[in-house]
């Protein structure tokens, strides 16, 4: 089946008084993915969201958004995308359910549909019980999940995030890693941007690295890992202190081996993941003693290594 591009960018460039924000910027997003927009301080990030999220006017470019035009369609743009900026607004003296119902109005929601829109968005963020309570009175864990409540007020189908782990814990983290993965699979697409990459590792099925202005590399983890389709990438720990590439040298099925660390493999081998039994069963054959075997994936770090960015987190 083909996959549908839900956001196309082309050339886009932003300038400001003294600034190239962004320049020549391409990329493209499919429906349901959990695309990682990662980078360091002023790499652009915010800068691309804002012109995505209709709110911030570029120098020149072409995007297109569920096949709208973002200059001429505008308007069918923001009802479809929900934005998360990086410092949301958010007005202490409202109680929880005012500012859902504030944001619910202004989106033209049903009266009669509001507070029950209101009460599945509470209870899916884990805030009913804080529903009466002052924002101001909210931990910052809760003001993001009540802010991230907001951005899909209007059941938006795509959501632009701008940072919204920062100021989370790590279980806040795990938490809306979770939330993203289940609104991937609920077939809405996400753009999630972050200067920390491990934020986005767990979660993302596609990444943009981007800096100083320019998306560097793109693409859905599988396909820019560098592991080819017929291949497997295997870390293989063995109990023995020995050369495994002198003893699997005439093992036909291995691509490349090399050590990583004390007893620790990097091994890779043709064919699918039906290829590691055999792989196992040659190993212990020779008499070594596997201690830990597991596939890999590359990871989004080697990723970014791989786009020649030079800042890592
Ligand atoms: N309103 C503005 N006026 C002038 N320059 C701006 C404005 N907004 C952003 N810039 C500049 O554009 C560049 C990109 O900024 P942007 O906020 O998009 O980066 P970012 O990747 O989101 O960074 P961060 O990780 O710090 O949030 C920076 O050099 C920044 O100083
Ligand atoms: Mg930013």
């Amino acid at each position: 089946m083909k996959e549908e591009i839900v956001i196309e960018v082309e050339n886009l460039r932003v300038d400001f008084e003294n600034v190239v924000a962004c320049k020549n910027v391409n990329f493209k997003v499919y429906k349901g993915e959990i695309f990682g927009l990662v980078g360091p301080n002023g790499a652009g990030k915010t800068t691309t969201l804002k012109v995505l999220s209709t709110l911030l006017k570029y120098t020149w470019g072409k995007i297109k958004i569920f096949g709208y035009d973002i200059e001429k369609d505008f308007k069918e743009i923001r009802k479809i995308v929900g934005f998360m900026p990086d410092f949301p607004p958010v007005y202490n003296e409202l109680k929880v359910w005012e500012f859902l119902y504030l944001y619910a109005s202004s989106y033209r929601i049903e009266k009669e549909k509001r507070m029950s829109r209101i009460e599945a968005l509470l209870n899916t963020f884990n805030l009913f019980e804080k529903r009466n309570s002052f924002i101001g009175e909210l931990s910052r864990g809760m003001k993001q999940r009540l802010i991230l409540a907001k951005t899909l007020i209007h059941d938006p189908e795509i959501l632009l995030l701008d940072e919204p782990a920062s100021g989370l814990d790590p279980t806040g983290r795990k938490e809306l890693g979770e939330m993203l993965k289940k609104i991937g699979k609920s077939g809405k697409t996400v753009i999630i941007s972050s200067h920390i990459l491990t934020e986005l590792a767990d979660f993302c099925t596609s990444v943009g690295i981007m800096e100083k202005g320019e998306i560097l590399l793109y693409g859905k983890i599988d396909e820019i890992s560098g592991i080819p389709k017929d291949k497997t990438l295997i870390r293989l720990r063995i109990k023995e202190n020995i050369d495994l590439k002198e003893i699997l040298g005439d093992y036909q099925k291995i691509e490349k081996i090399e050590k990583i660390e004390g007893n620790c493999w990097k091994i890779l081998i043709k064919g699918d993941e039906n290829s590691i039994p055999e792989l196992i069963k040659f190993v212990t054959d020779k008499g070594i003693s596997i201690v830990e075997i597991k596939k890999e994936k590359e990871d989004i770090q080697t990723i970014y290594f791989k786009s020649g960015a030079k800042y890592v987190t």
